[in-house]
């Protein structure tokens, strides 16, 4: 495993790291989930991504108990949550939000659902309109002090919204945010690549990046239709189907059937060179694979020892290939 800091901090995150949103309580329950996580640490993977939203705080509780069942001292691992959505299926107001009193509560139930007495990482899963930034940033501060947190960030952020949390944190003397996670894949570039470009330097903004597969869509399993059993296939999600599937979405089936044969010729499956291409980005500190079997992530993780066979050569034919660098 390759272990990178997380921007500017002293925190060393995986390369690789494994998320639960759609497949945990879905697709995992706990004993898979623990198979899936136990088979992650012991290749060195040592973040595991979660949010109070995901399967309504399900998620959290299954990820809680795997973590108990497994036992690992509490340093060896990262564990995060997110906060905005909220995990009440009812959502009423102050249950969703960035207020203080969401971003508490939403705290203390994390803790509670995954069984651990601080989050290592305390996402914004959202910006919210509705709060002063000042609130926010004063909350997530002050749960760093009291040890229920020690890193926060944001999640989808814009850079505005990003550098205004960090100027307010740095006006005040509070602990600005350390890193943020946005998608990044060979499909979704331009925030990333070009948005968020004077961020990692000028602040020292850490990434988890997520969704590298772009749900899959970047294995060529929906180039004909979609597999049963396949997220794009769930119930709940057919919105997601819509995005990806939806004909001005298009260009990008072509992008993925171009790379096929890139990925062939490399020897490599179609997972492994779109993970391999993330990771060949300085400013990702670690992608966050999502796998709702063993049998993925097995595959997936290869993509690590892998990424140097994406030479300068093969990268520029990927370019071609994608035809979408941001300008
Ligand atoms: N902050 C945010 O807003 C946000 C949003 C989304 C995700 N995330 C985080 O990022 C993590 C990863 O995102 P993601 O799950 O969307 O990642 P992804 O890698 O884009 O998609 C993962 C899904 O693709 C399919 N898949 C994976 N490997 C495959 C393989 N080798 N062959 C065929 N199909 C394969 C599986 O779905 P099926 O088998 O069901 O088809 C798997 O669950 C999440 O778990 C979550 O922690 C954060």
């Amino acid at each position: 495993m390759e272990y990178r800091r997380l921007g500017k901090s002293g925190l060393k995150v995986s390369a690789l790291s494994y998320g639960s949103w759609v497949t945990f309580s879905n697709q995992l329950q706990t004993g898979s989930a623990l198979e899936c996580m136990n088979y992650a640490y012991d290749q060195g993977v040592n973040f595991f991504d979660n949010a109070e939203a995901y399967a309504d705080g399900k998620s959290e509780i299954i990820m809680g108990e795997a973590l108990k069942k497994a036992g690992w001292p509490r340093d060896s691992f990262i564990v995060s949550s997110k906060v905005f959505f909220g995990s009440n299926p009812d959502r009423k107001p102050n249950q969703t939000g960035l207020s203080r009193k969401h971003v508490v509560e939403a705290c203390h139930q994390a803790l509670k659902r995954l069984q651990v007495d601080y989050l290592d990482l305390y996402f914004c899963h959202r910006p919210d309109p509705d709060t002063p930034i000042e609130e926010t940033v004063f909350t997530m501060d002050s749960l760093i002090r009291q040890g229920k947190v020690l890193y926060w960030g944001t999640s989808e952020w814009s850079a505005q919204e990003i550098m205004e949390a960090y100027s307010t944190a740095r006006q005040y003397g509070l602990i600005p945010p350390t890193m943020e996670q946005p998608q990044y894949n060979m499909l979704e570039r331009e925030r990333f690549e070009k948005e968020y470009a004077r961020l990692y330097e000028g602040i020292g903004l850490g990434t988890t990046i997520w969704s590298p597969l772009a749900s899959g869509f970047l294995t060529g399993k929906y180039l004909d239709g979609v597999p049963e059993g396949s997220r794009l296939s769930l119930k709940g999600y057919e919105w997601l189907k819509e995005r990806h599937l939806h004909e001005k979405n298009r260009a990008n089936g072509e992008r993925v059937r171009r790379l096929i044969p890139i990925a062939e010729e490399s020897g490599l499956s179609m997972a492994q060179l779109a993970i391999a291409w993330t990771l060949k980005n300085p400013n990702v500190s670690t992608v966050i694979l999502g796998a709702s079997r063993l049998t993925q992530l097995k595959e997936n993780m290869k993509a690590l020892e892998v990424s140097a066979m994406l030479t300068a050569e093969v990268m520029e034919k990927i370019e071609g290939a994608l035809a979408n660098k941001p300008e």
